[in-house]
């Protein structure tokens, strides 16, 4: 006997045919098919870095979607991404889940993990890293904050969508093991959360689209990875609806009217069966169900003064002190001049699907950092530059920074640079801003550069002449207190790239791959970020895993001991300065002589701790076997070889404090997979 009020759930025995169809294909844009009332409203929307929701209006007697701005813009995932603090990430996702019950949403169409292959893709800005470890670990956090609120998440998109030019058609063409090691994994780990929804991306895959392709549907995502939740299409991303549903597709979004003809005409001819569609059918079904469920039973926790003060703080955490020459920073005192460029201001975030127009009116950074600087300084602001033409503030600018004892200068991209749907051309700065920046240079020696930008930019022009680089990224609706705090040292710097700064774009992996249209071969292989600079030794402006603090860390007596299933790495940071702070301590894991090329080594644990001045903290970080194999395509698995490998734990990629090696075996006559690992040691 059901009891009263509770949901009587609908199996698809209680549905005919044509409403299993009906169910598979999305109502509209962002709602699903109620089967005329049988089902409840499910509603989905964007996006990582803030609710994004719409509402259908008349706008000359015809209905429009316009974007509702009334919800917190975070920062950008690249930001949040560079704090390397997967409980700031739970953070985010649930006080943006929060705005979802708000506003009556049920599934958050985030996080993107998709891996940063090259500087130029337009999207970068919303994904989270080069590293495939540091994207999965941060978005797995985000999913479990987002959904701990009752509120489901879609872990885009699968796969291999790593560029924006030609994201409807050109192929991502990649071998295996170049898939396994570098663009699903992030996918793996994340889907340790049980997201909801996973979305299928646009592009195809070796030859076919990610929305049909059943090697990325169903080999990977349910055999292998066993995901059980929504496959839920790109939006348009649907080329053939009937294919789509036997590749393993659940839902197709937005609305098409062709798509239920096109399944039940294959359900006719044969070619899908019904058992292929009460599969998708039954998926959503117990999708709706989870909702219906615990609708009533989701609780807003925050407010919008608290989700501005996470907004805050991501940047906070996730600011990266690039450069602070002769300890420049933090400010105290002397006349600051503070100037900027952006054709449009400080951008909030990107361009797309993902962009939160919030109605916070942010402080000036001017008034920011003269409400936290004492008697003894004085901030003038110069917003001449701020205008797109520089020759109206030039000449007055610099008058004013030759006299000033320090020119803070903020230079972005916009959201129209830095968007979906295209790749930058070039990872240059808009250049009358790169020129304002230098003329400066040679009219003040402190000059201090912060940076408003998506994704790794060339500052190769004016790195060299400025004291200081603050990297602040789409800082969201929190960018001017938070980079006014961390300039000013009430809060100390604690971020870390996530993505590395090339010197030049010739210098990254795809500059010199030929593609077309239709084909993007991704040569590197599994040769990307920090993986490609540091095997073929090319000098880059910031490393992976790089950024500085305002107080010192020292890393003791790393120990590393045999687990039944790994490793256990155990190490001290200590805080040798004079005020607190947090370290990122990364992990790499490096197979000293392989059998396949593999990267010279490669992140696998990572912990930030904070530390009181003298503080000293015992890190232990447990690395799985899968740690140290590699994706070998003849077994079609995880390998472990034996040999000697060396675990290097370090403040980045390229500044490795303590190395430690350890020996693996596998036992006579074994299978590859119980290969054991040998003792630790320095
Ligand atoms: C867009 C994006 C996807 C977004 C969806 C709905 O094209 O690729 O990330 O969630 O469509 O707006």
């Amino acid at each position: 006997m059901k009891k009263k009020g509770v949901f009587s759930m609908i199996s698809v025995k209680d549905l005919t045919l044509e409403e299993k169809i009906t169910l598979l294909c999305g109502r509209d844009h962002w709602h699903l098919d109620t089967l005329s009332g049988k089902l409840p409203e499910f509603t989905v929307a964007d996006g990582p870095m803030g609710l994004r929701h719409q509402q259908i209006v008349e706008r000359d007697g015809k209905p429009v979607r316009v974007t509702i701005n009334d919800t917190t813009a975070m920062p950008a995932t690249a930001t949040l991404a560079s704090s390397w603090d997967p409980e700031l990430a739970k953070e985010v996702g649930a006080a943006i889940a929060d705005e979802c019950i708000i506003h009556g949403m049920d599934v958050l169409l985030a996080p993107g993990v998709n891996i940063k292959r090259s500087p130029l893709c337009g999207r970068n800005f919303e994904y989270y890293s080069e590293d495939p470890y540091l994207a999965g670990t941060m978005a797995r956090s985000y999913i479990m904050g987002v959904q701990s609120k009752g509120i489901g998440t879609s872990l885009k998109h699968f796969a291999a969508n790593n560029s924006e030019n030609d994201r409807h058609h050109q192929t991502s063409e990649l071998d295996e093991r170049t898939l396994r090691e570098i663009y699903t994994p992030a996918f793996e780990i994340a889907l340790e959360a049980e997201p909801w929804t996973v979305m299928c991306s646009y592009n195809p895959v070796n030859g076919i689209y990610a929305s049909e392709n059943p090697y990325l549907l169903t080999t990977l995502l349910r055999d292998k990875f066993g995901f059980e939740g929504v496959v839920v299409s790109d939006w348009c991303a649907v080329k053939e609806s009937a294919r789509a549903v036997k590749a393993g597709l659940d839902l197709e979004m937005p609305f098409r009217p062709e798509a239920y003809e096109e399944i039940l005409a294959a359900y006719k001819a044969g070619y899908l069966t019904e058992a292929e569609i009460d599969r998708a059918a039954e998926r959503i079904l117990k999708m709706i169900e989870k909702v219906a469920l615990t609708k009533d039973k989701r609780v807003v926790s925050t407010t919008p003064e608290s989700r501005h003060a996470t907004a805050v703080r991501c940047v906070e955490e996730g600011a990266v002190l690039l450069k602070n020459e002769g300890n420049i920073l933090p400010l105290k005192s002397g006349r600051i001049l503070v100037a900027g460029f952006g054709k449009r201001g400080v951008p909030s975030g990107g361009g797309g699907s993902s962009r939160i127009v919030s109605e916070y009116k942010q402080p000036k950074l001017s008034e920011a950092l003269a409400a936290l600087l004492g008697e003894g300084a004085e901030v003038i602001e110069d917003a001449a530059l701020y205008l797109a033409n520089k020759q109206v503030g030039a000449t007055a600018t610099l008058n004013a920074a030759y006299s000033a004892d320090t020119v803070v200068f903020s230079i972005a991209n916009d959201d129209i640079v830095e968007a979906e749907s295209w790749n930058r051309k070039d990872i240059r700065l808009p250049r009358e801003a790169e020129n304002a920046l230098v003329e400066l240079t040679r009219v003040n020696d402190n000059v201090v550069v912060v940076l408003h930008t998506g994704s790794a930019v060339d500052v190769s022009r004016f790195a060299d002449k400025v004291k200081a680089i603050l990297y602040v990224g789409f800082g969201g609706e929190g960018a001017t207190e938070a980079t006014a705090r961390l300039l000013t040292g009430a809060v100390n710097p604690s971020g870390k790239l996530a993505e590395t700064f090339p010197t030049s774009l010739a210098d990254t992996p795809t500059a010199a791959i030929r593609t077309d249209a239709f084909t993007d071969r991704y040569e590197e292989g599994v040769f990307v970020g920090y993986r490609y600079y540091e095997k073929w030794e090319k000098a880059v402006a910031f490393p992976f895993g790089h950024g500085l603090s305002y107080t010192a860390f020292e890393y003791s007596d790393l120990t590393i001991t045999r687990a039944d299933d790994g490793a256990v790495i155990e190490f001290t940071v200590t805080n040798t300065g004079d005020v607190e702070g947090k370290e990122i301590a990364e992990v790499y894991v490096r197979d000293v002589f392989s059998a396949v090329s593999r990267p010279v080594k490669e992140l696998k644990g990572y912990e930030k701790v904070s530390l009181m001045p003298k503080e000293s903290k015992r890190v232990s970080i447990s690395l799985p076997k899968r740690a140290f194999s590699y994706y070998n395509t003849v077994l079609g698995e995880w390998y472990l070889e034996d040999g000697a490998f060396e675990i290097h734990v370090g403040a980045s990629s390229a500044d490795i404090r303590l190395v430690g090696k350890i020996d693996i075996r596998t036992p006579k006559y074994e299978h590859y997979s119980s290969t054991v690992l040998g003792e630790g040691g320095k």
